[in-house]
């Protein structure tokens, strides 16, 4: 636990289902005040915000499509009003869909790369310039993915928009350092959460992404939120612009593992 996350005001991007919900939770946990944004779920978003008070923090529930400029200005806006503040912004929404890259079509290509790097951008840009404007010391934290080092064959949009991450992470805590706002990553491997669903319920696709892990199994999504957490707190007082890969070792060349290669 971190005790100077508790009244923090947090907001979390596609927050009512997998690692979102988690990191909410977490926070909520750490006496947060935490705004879950959702996409088209009411009802999911507003079921989270009700765990994140059951676990001890404050919340509320707001809709926004991320790839849209006034939905997150919208988004920043009314967290600032009902919190007073925002301290941490976790850009965390994002899709993915396999195609074959030949085959994938340019509304697909936009469609990822508006939701998962244009989306993180905007997530960015608004929540930074409410810190400055407000003098707030704040943390940015961007939902990265093992893919913006590792190519992914049939997922390119995907793989794309993860390395753009890579590099806005970078210039931004750059850029900001000297305001005192710090700008990281987090680089989950593979985590149990709905954007799997239909990839791990087959027992031998699984089994072969198990394989990909030298810690052997597939991540639970609250390993990501308490890198999350670390993240946010000032225990990482001293960490801007990296990515935190937490991966049971998936990039770490698996295929090298016992003395092979
Ligand atoms: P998920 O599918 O449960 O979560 C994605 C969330 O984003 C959903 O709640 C969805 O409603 C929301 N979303 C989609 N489009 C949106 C939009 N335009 N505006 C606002 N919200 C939108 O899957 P998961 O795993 O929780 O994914 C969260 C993040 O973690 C994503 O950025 C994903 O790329 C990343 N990630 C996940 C990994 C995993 O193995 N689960 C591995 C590496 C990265």
């Amino acid at each position: 636990m971190y005790p100077d996350l508790k009244g923090k005001s947090v907001v979390i991007t596609g927050a009512s289902s997998g690692l979102g919900r988690a990191m909410a939770v977490r926070f909520g946990r750490e006496g947060a005040k935490v705004a879950v944004n959702y996409y088209q779920n009411e009802e999911d978003g507003k079921k989270v915000a009700q765990e994140v008070q059951q676990a001890g923090g404050e919340a509320i529930w707001l809709q926004g499509d991320v790839s849209k400029e006034q939905d997150v200005k919208a988004l920043i806006a009314k967290t600032a009003e009902a919190f007073g503040s925002i301290d941490i912004m976790i850009n965390n929404a994002g899709i993915e869909n396999e195609v074959p890259s030949e085959k994938l079509s340019l509304d697909d290509w936009n469609k990822v790369i508006d939701t998962n790097l244009t989306g993180m951008f905007l997530g960015c840009r608004e929540a930074i310039s409410y810190m400055l404007d407000h003098g707030i010391k704040g943390n940015v934290i961007n939902m990265s993915s093992v893919h913006e080092v590792i190519p992914w064959p049939h997922f390119v949009h995907y793989a794309a928009s993860k390395g753009g991450v890579n590099m806005l992470t970078q210039t931004l805590a750059l850029e900001y350092a000297p305001k005192g706002i710090r700008v990281n990553s987090i680089g989950p491997g593979a985590i149990d959460t709905p954007i799997n669903a239909e990839k791990f319920s087959d027992p031998k696709a699984k089994a072969d992404v198990e394989s990909l892990i030298p810690m052997g199994y597939i991540g639970k999504p609250e390993e990501i939120a308490a890198a999350a957490a670390w993240l946010a707190s000032s225990e990482s007082s001293y960490v801007t612009g990296i990515t935190l890969f937490a991966d049971g070792g998936m990039t770490k060349y698996p295929g090298f593992q016992a003395g092979r290669g």
